[in-house]
């Protein structure tokens, strides 16, 4: 019997997953709560534990699920930030799903970049109320305009497909250029300079941590549109409303927010919101919020559950070495392929 404690489960979490229980053979464990020190206990007897990426999973929680006999961690996601690798090293296998829809997170980028830049959100409440009036809806073309993509990776390759369909000029920042891609890259600097757009698609690491503060927003054009779909702390969030406020900053699109772990995904409208930060963003005219939705479609959610369940089982079925592993050796984190043939430890 295979027994899985899935954390911050949501409705559809549950339907994509409950597909996959079967009687005698696996045991579903849904949990509202968020993985914590104290919530780890939920977990007991189970050997798998199923999290999200406002789980935190750092070392008194790694302890306490090595105390209960849990052998794996699965991330339904691919950012792993939320996970102290270095701590789990040995202990706990940690594995996660490293591809599930970038066509998801693209879209939902270029759906926030349209809807801003097109006024749709207003004109939307505006119809509904009958008022016809085009006054302040005036947007710009994307035709044209250079699009600056930082991290071109999965995600961010599919999201320069999408701009290339739009006659945009495209450039690109990666640590780790992709060879032989045809990608324009270009410098971080030159980037900030050039860009009438910028979209975010790399990891949060520390060295990505911030990348957008004063001094980046001082390097941009007037009037440019930030996107984030990748990690909130990618972003220093005072300097992005600062921004904002001097008229720099023309829009902000933001699906992610660095803290959105106590607000995200849950219905707060009958509270009074604590973070003032947040709060100011949202009051903006030109900011769009969602709440880390880029990745929720059916598609996505399905690939998900497929890749969560096949991770989980190959810890069993190939004698310890996990499908999507994740493994810290030597300072650094390996994402190990499916086809390797020694176990991470
Ligand atoms: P990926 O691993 O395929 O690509 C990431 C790219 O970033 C790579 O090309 C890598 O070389 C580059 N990179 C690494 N360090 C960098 C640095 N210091 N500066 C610039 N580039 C750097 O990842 P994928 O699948 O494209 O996902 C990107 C990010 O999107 C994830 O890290 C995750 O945080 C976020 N994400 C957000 C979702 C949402 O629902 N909002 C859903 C899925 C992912």
């Amino acid at each position: 019997m295979l027994r899985i404690a899935f954390f911050e489960a949501k409705d559809y979490d549950k339907a994509a997953f409950e597909p996959y229980e079967k009687e005698g053979e696996t045991e579903f464990r849904f949990l509202e709560t968020k993985l914590t020190e104290i919530t780890a206990g939920l977990a007991k007897e189970c050997d798998a534990v199923c999290v999200f990426v406002n789980d935190s999973v750092n070392a008194a929680v790694i302890d306490k699920l090595c105390e209960y006999g849990v052998k794996i961690i699965a991330l339904r996601c691919a950012g792993f930030n939320n996970v102290d690798m270095k701590y789990a090293f040995g202990k706990i296998h940690v594995v996660r799903v490293p591809g599930y829809s970038p066509y998801a997170v693209a879209e939902h980028t270029m759906a926030m970049l349209l809807t801003s830049i097109r006024r749709i959100h207003k004109a939307f409440i505006r119809t509904r109320d009958f008022n016809f009036s085009l006054n302040g809806l005036t947007g710009f073309d994307l035709h044209g305009k250079t699009v600056g993509v930082v991290g071109t990776g999965r995600i961010g390759r599919v999201f320069i497909d999408i701009c290339r369909g739009f006659g945009m000029n495209i450039i690109a920042y990666d640590a780790f250029p992709a060879a032989d891609s045809g990608i324009n890259y270009v410098s971080l600097d030159e980037l900030f300079e050039k860009s009438d757009i910028i979209s975010l698609h790399c990891p949060l690491t520390d060295e990505t941590k911030h990348m957008i503060n004063a001094d980046a927003i001082g390097k941009m054009k007037k009037g440019v549109v930030i996107l984030n779909t990748s990690r909130g702390a990618l972003i220093d969030a005072d300097a992005l409303l600062d921004g904002i406020r001097a008229r720099k900053v023309g829009a902000a699109c933001l699906d992610v927010y660095e803290e959105e772990a106590s607000l995200f995904f849950e219905d707060r409208s009958g509270h009074i919101l604590n973070d003032e930060r947040l709060a100011r963003l949202i009051s903006m005219p030109n900011v769009i919020v969602t709440s880390h939705q880029a990745f929720l479609t059916a598609e996505a959610l399905s690939n998900i559950a497929e890749t969560t369940m096949n991770n989980i089982r190959s810890y069993y079925e190939n004698d310890g070495i996990c499908d999507n592993e994740l493994c810290y050796k030597d300072g650094r984190i390996e994402t190990l392929s499916k086809d390797r043939k020694e176990r991470c430890f």
